[in-house]
């Protein structure tokens, strides 16, 4: 079996970090969310990676070079334009080369890998099956591609993207296993009404083929990183299910409590770190305190500042901030600093579909 990553789109949700900067390499406990997705795959033997990417290619190349350092050979392939899954799926026909595959939406966590999985639909197409999805229950079901099952759950019997009137709660996971009759569907299909070829119609057309589609409800947590509220939720899973080792860095009379991980460099004085949390390479905190679900991202400053259940990513600066900051994205090299300067006022320059929250 081959991989397939998406790793392309616009992620407008997240803006205005995806303006400067791919939502894919946005971090959890100071990873990128696709590398969690590449290290799943490889650790379920898969090695040939195809990588769809769209405007951000540069950044996703200059992040994840050719996969060696992930134990896998990436083979990149561009989209023009996200015009949706399934023509990600159409254009990696080439790389897959009649390949069965595994499909992972690049800002997508699932818990405990996906090795299960794979072996799973292995076993599966042995009997004959063209397609596993996984599911998930949810509570907004209105929200997702939504499947219905046979009566004996056995398989997939109809597909719906956001029905307004959901005939199940099992929203669609980000992880699919085809095998190379996709194509075929991916290649039938017309666009939707937003104007993408959407995976839940090439997945129908399966179905309507009368090939079978395997559904797979997921026990574990599994987290689409798209919103900010879904960042924080991944960030603290993932820092709770870690295990940490306290790390190199340098805690002059500070103190630790709890699980926390101190990277190369760093350096806290007089400080409070409480986990579960994670403080990158050359951080220097002072005078300051870090709570429990917080990822500090390489080269920080923190002084004078109080943070907790947040991502900060690298070289940011937060000085004298008089309120605990909570629940926050905050960006590359941002600086959120105290002026002293007159009149006593905020002073913002925060980029277009920025959110402030003042208390
Ligand atoms: P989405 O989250 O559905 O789309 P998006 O990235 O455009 O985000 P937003 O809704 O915030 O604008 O995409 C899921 C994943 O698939 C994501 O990693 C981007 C990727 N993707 C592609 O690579 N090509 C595509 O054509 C689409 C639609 C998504």
């Amino acid at each position: 079996m081959k991989g397939l990553i998406l790793s392309g789109g616009k992620g407008t949700r997240l803006r205005p970090l995806t303006y400067t900067s791919a939502k894919q390499l946005v971090p959890v406990a100071n990873k990128p969310v696709l590398f969690f997705g590449i290290e799943s795959i490889v650790e379920a033997g898969i090695t040939e990676i195809g990588i769809i990417v769209g405007e951000t290619k540069d950044e996703i190349r200059a992040a994840v070079g050719d996969g060696s350092r992930f134990g896998a050979q990436v083979t990149y392939i561009e989209q023009d334009e996200p015009r949706g899954l399934a023509h990600a799926v159409m254009i990696a026909e080439e790389f897959m080369d009649g390949d069965s595959f595994v499909m992972y939406l690049g800002d997508n966590l699932i818990a405990g890998g996906i090795k299960d999985l794979v072996e799973e639909f292995q076993g599966l197409q042995a009997e004959g099956c063209s397609a596993q999805i996984l599911l998930a229950e949810v509570p907004n079901p209105q929200q997702f591609g939504v499947a219905e099952l046979s009566d004996d759950g056995e398989t997939v019997s109809a597909l719906v993207e956001k029905p307004p009137e959901p005939r199940s709660n099992l929203a669609l996971v980000g992880v699919y296993m085809f095998d190379n009759r996709i194509f075929e569907s991916v290649n039938t299909i017309k666009p939707s009404a937003r104007g993408e070829l959407e995976i839940t119609d090439a997945i129908q057309d399966l179905i309507d083929r009368g090939l079978k589609v395997h559904p797979h409800k997921v026990r574990g947590w599994w987290k689409d990183t798209g919103k900010l509220e879904d960042m924080l939720e991944a960030n603290r899973i993932t820092l709770e299910a870690m295990n940490f080792t306290r790390g190199p860095g340098k805690v002059n009379g500070s103190t630790i409590e709890g699980r926390v991980h101190l990277a190369e460099g760093a350096e806290l004085v007089n400080s409070l770190v409480r986990g579960p949390a994670i403080i990158g390479e050359g951080v220097r905190l002072e005078n300051a305190f870090v709570g429990p679900y917080t990822s500090i991202g390489d080269g920080c400053t923190l002084v004078g500042c109080e943070i907790e259940n947040s991502i900060v990513l690298a070289n940011s600066e937060l000085r004298d901030i008089p309120q605990r900051v909570d629940g926050s994205l905050i960006g590359r090299n941002v600086r959120i600093v105290k002026s002293g300067a007159k009149p006593k006022a905020y002073r913002f320059m925060v980029g277009d579909n920025s959110e402030v929250g003042l208390p």
